[in-house]
């Protein structure tokens, strides 16, 4: 009962209710494919990255966009698509500096009529579905969770389809669970995730997937390491600690972990997964033989981090207080992904190891002079 009214406060809150469901919804199925009754085949789907050759600029949306990666992306899309061409979205209100550095709008994930306008009257070509609550933040509210991470890709995956998106949705590592092979990960293998988060993207790969084979939506998801960013935060990631130690140790020269020492756990650097990201989205679709890939940079511990801050900050102390929940996440996930697949079919390759990772984060947090004297 609790949950259910939690959720209906949700639902409300965000807007949800608003799909016409008798007209729209006929035996489970959206209406606009019933006249079209006949599955497409994957190979019908390649026709949607045939229409964005040449001066055919994709317009673009982001949904999610004030999160660690919308605004990164849409600085990445802007160049190379123009400005005009992205529109980041959120719920949230933007800080002046993205306001006015490109398109920005209201979105709300769980409005589907809102989200149909959108594409139409912006006539939007690609989705970039970045909307979501990690591992962390997750647990900690399930229903908002399942809303936002189930119904909200609903409503994404049908805008998609009706309106011949290309479709972007990452995935994670938190899509493997403890059952899964963890020294690598491969991309086809038992995923038994058990956290909200990790069970939403596994159903995220599932459903892009159908969607793919029955409807032809050209579904394109990558699975994600711990992402680590300079300029934007994470909010309520099991890995988290990665990005946080660095601002600290630049800060106090302290930082108090909440993962063991020994917690071992794929990561990479912003850029790279950007890049990554815009790779996929433009990889003709004869080269993906598959449409959730494994993307793997770095691996490390938080005791091998704090190793390589150690070189370039000698005074640095890192302790440690484990969060339970926390910890039981970081154990259920790979210590590192097979991407071999992503390597020979799209020519993925990461340009970001540990050691220029930190001299990378440690100069942007403002410890030029302190880097430069360590080295
Ligand atoms: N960074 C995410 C998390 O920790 C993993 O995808 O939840």
């Amino acid at each position: 009962m609790q949950i259910i009214g939690m959720l209906r406060h949700v639902a409300m809150a965000c807007g949800a209710g608003q799909r016409p469901l008798c007209s729209r919804w006929t035996s489970g199925l959206p209406v606009r494919f019933l006249g079209t009754s006949s599955p497409q085949s994957p190979a019908d789907a390649s026709f949607h990255s045939a229409s964005f050759s040449g001066a055919d600029r994709p317009q673009v949306l982001i949904t999610g966009g004030l999160g660690q990666l919308g605004v990164g992306l849409a600085n990445l899309l802007r160049k190379r698509f123009g400005k005009d061409n992205v529109i980041l979205s959120d719920i949230r209100k933007p800080p002046d500096h993205v306001f006015y550095s490109g398109p920005f709008l209201y979105a709300d994930v769980l409005d589907y009529k809102r989200l149909r306008e959108i594409v139409v009257n912006n006539r939007i070509t690609w989705l970039f579905h970045y909307s979501a609550l990690l591992s962390a933040a997750g647990e900690a509210n399930v229903p908002l969770a399942r809303a936002v991470n189930v119904t909200g890709l609903h409503n994404v995956l049908d805008v998609a389809a009706e309106y011949h998106l290309r479709l972007f949705v990452p995935s994670t590592i938190g899509a493997f669970g403890p059952t899964s092979p963890r020294n690598p990960a491969p991309d086809l293998c038992t995923q038994r995730p058990r956290t909200i988060y990790g069970v939403s993207k596994v159903y995220t790969e599932l459903m892009g997937e159908y969607y793919y084979h029955r409807y032809g939506l050209d579904f394109r998801c990558l699975r994600y390491p711990g992402i680590i960013s300079a300029d934007s935060q994470p909010g309520g990631g099991t890995t988290d600690y990665a990005v946080q130690i660095f601002p600290d140790a630049i800060r106090s020269g302290k930082f108090e972990c909440n993962l063991k020492a020994s917690a071992r756990l794929p990561m990479m650097y912003v850029q790279d997964c950007l890049r990554a990201t815009l790779e996929v989205m433009d990889a003709p679709a004869e080269s993906l033989s598959m449409r959730t890939y494994n993307i793997n940079a770095m691996s490390f511990s938080p005791e091998e981090l704090a190793q390589e801050v150690l070189k370039h900050l000698p005074e640095f102390q890192i302790s440690y207080n484990v969060d339970p929940v926390l910890q039981a996440i970081a154990d259920s996930w790979p210590m590192t992904l097979d991407d071999s697949s992503a390597r020979k079919d799209w020519g993925w390759k990461h340009d970001f190891d540990l050691p220029e990772l930190v001299t990378t984060m440690l100069n942007f947090h403002g410890s030029d002079t302190r880097v430069a004297q360590a080295n």
